[in-house]
């Protein structure tokens, strides 16, 4: 539940609203985010990531959810926004958010991308390997340009995460690893040789949903310490750390506890630099999913109760994988609970599952909650991070709408596709 959420008469309201009265008026599937919420996240963040030694930058990784409505909440908090794309960087300017602000992603940005966060002003671009490097030099060049640059380094750290949302294996695709000093040259003569482009410092982000703070304190000491013999080695300021996002949320597990988590983390980076005698001036946190992950709620009517020979239950909800594929993909586990909190006092062992014709578009698996009548409305929660941004038309689903609700407003942030959407990039009949 959301930190707005409550049950009163037997229903489960978003503040002053029930749910089913959403449902009534923006039918389903539906994504409803709580606002209040995901300001109280972004408090906290700001709060805990304080520091007397350097300034803090925070930076909303967009990937997580990326709607207009979300960069003007930004802008006006002061936090930065990453990108991971020209289509990224399109919908942040359109939204009136200042490119200057941006963080530019990305393993494989094409050469049109780069001229876009060249010629545009994006404030930092991430540099992921020695070619992009080169290709940024050029464009910088050719449009007299100054650009800001991090370098991405791969510090090599096992976070205890799924293994698809590590990003800091030896293996892994992302950046430089820590352990290349002859790469690190090549790139540090670019640099020393092209003043125009300008490395701030390096970056980090060792995966995502990771609840324990040790491999973060981990990374963060291991990218001081290279951060700083890396300015003394070649003489070439170092001001700037980002360590990237990747903090978890509860899904079906313990809440987190964001203030304590964030203090032993800031407690380890200032007592490094003081140790170091490092002087750092900006460092940068990207939080994405513990801003709007649980904030988030998608809400699904229950079209049919099916029991299979054998006993086995399922619910079928009008949407599923097309709007969350997290389950599919990561083995993702959801809280489930209906809307209506005064059904039956006889419990179902079912599997919520989506009308794909695919055996593994299921959103939660032996979900155990009071037997719903057809036409109940079910509540998952958890589900504002990286569900709506991983949609798709698969089997002709539309992408649900997504509203807001803040206070008295709700505001629909994204209206529900159509089949005419379907059609629009189908060019022969
Ligand atoms: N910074 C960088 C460079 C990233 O690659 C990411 C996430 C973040 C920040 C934000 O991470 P967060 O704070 O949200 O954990 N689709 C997967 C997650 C992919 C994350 C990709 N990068 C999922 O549904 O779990």
């Amino acid at each position: 539940m959301t930190k707005s959420m409550q049950i009163k008469n037997n229903q489960l309201y978003l503040g002053k609203f029930p749910l089913s009265d959403l449902v009534r008026k923006y039918q389903t599937p539906l994504m409803v985010f709580d606002w209040a919420h995901i300001r109280e996240r972004m408090n906290e963040f700001t709060e805990y990531t304080k520091s007397s030694l350097f300034s803090t930058r925070l930076v909303y990784a967009s990937k997580a959810f990326l709607a207009p409505y979300f960069c003007v909440l930004m802008k006006e908090a002061g936090w930065w926004i990453d990108a991971t794309s020209g289509g990224d960087l399109y919908i942040i300017e359109q939204s009136g958010f200042p490119l200057s602000r941006v963080v530019f992603h990305g393993n494989n940005k094409s050469t049109e991308e780069l001229k876009v966060a060249v010629t545009k002003g994006v404030g930092i671009i991430v540099v992921d390997h020695i070619e992009e490097l080169r290709k940024i030099v050029q464009l910088a060049t050719q449009y007299r340009s100054e650009v800001n640059t991090m370098l991405r380094i791969n510090p090599g750290i096992e976070a205890h995460t799924h293994y698809y949302i590590q990003t800091s294996l030896l293996s892994s695709k992302f950046g430089l690893s820590i352990e290349d000093a002859q790469g690190l040259e090549e790139i540090m003569q670019i640099y020393l040789h092209n003043p125009m482009v300008r490395l701030l410092g390096f970056h980090a982000h060792i995966g995502s949903q990771i609840i324990d703070v040790k491999p973060f304190v981990a990374c963060a000491r291991q990218m001081l310490e290279f951060s700083h013999h890396t300015e003394k080695l070649y003489h070439y300021p170092l001001r700037h750390l980002n360590l990237g996002g990747g903090f978890g949320i509860r899904y079906t597990d313990e809440e987190i506890d964001y203030g304590r988590l964030l203090s032993l983390l800031l407690n380890e980076i200032n007592a490094n630099l003081l140790s170091l005698s490092y002087q750092l001036d900006a460092l940068y946190f990207e939080p994405g999913r513990a801003i709007v992950g649980e904030a988030g709620t998608t809400l699904y009517t229950v079209d049919y109760v099916k029991s299979i020979w054998g006993g086995k239950k399922y619910l079928f909800i009008d949407g599923g994988m097309t709007d969350n594929i997290r389950t599919a993909l990561y083995q993702a586990k959801y809280r489930v609970a209906n809307v209506n909190t005064s059904v039956s006092e006889k419990m179902i062992i079912a599997d919520v599952v989506g009308k794909c014709c695919e055996s593994g578009d299921i959103i939660a698996q032996d979900v155990e909650i009071p037997f719903p009548d057809q036409g109940d409305v079910l509540a998952v929660f958890s589900t504002g991070a990286y569900c709506y941004p991983m949609a798709m038309n698969y089997n002709g689903a539309l992408r649900p709408a997504v509203i807001v609700v803040d206070g008295d407003q709700i505001e629909e942030v994204c209206r529900r596709e159509t089949y005419q959407d379907l059609e629009k990039l189908f060019t022969k009949k």
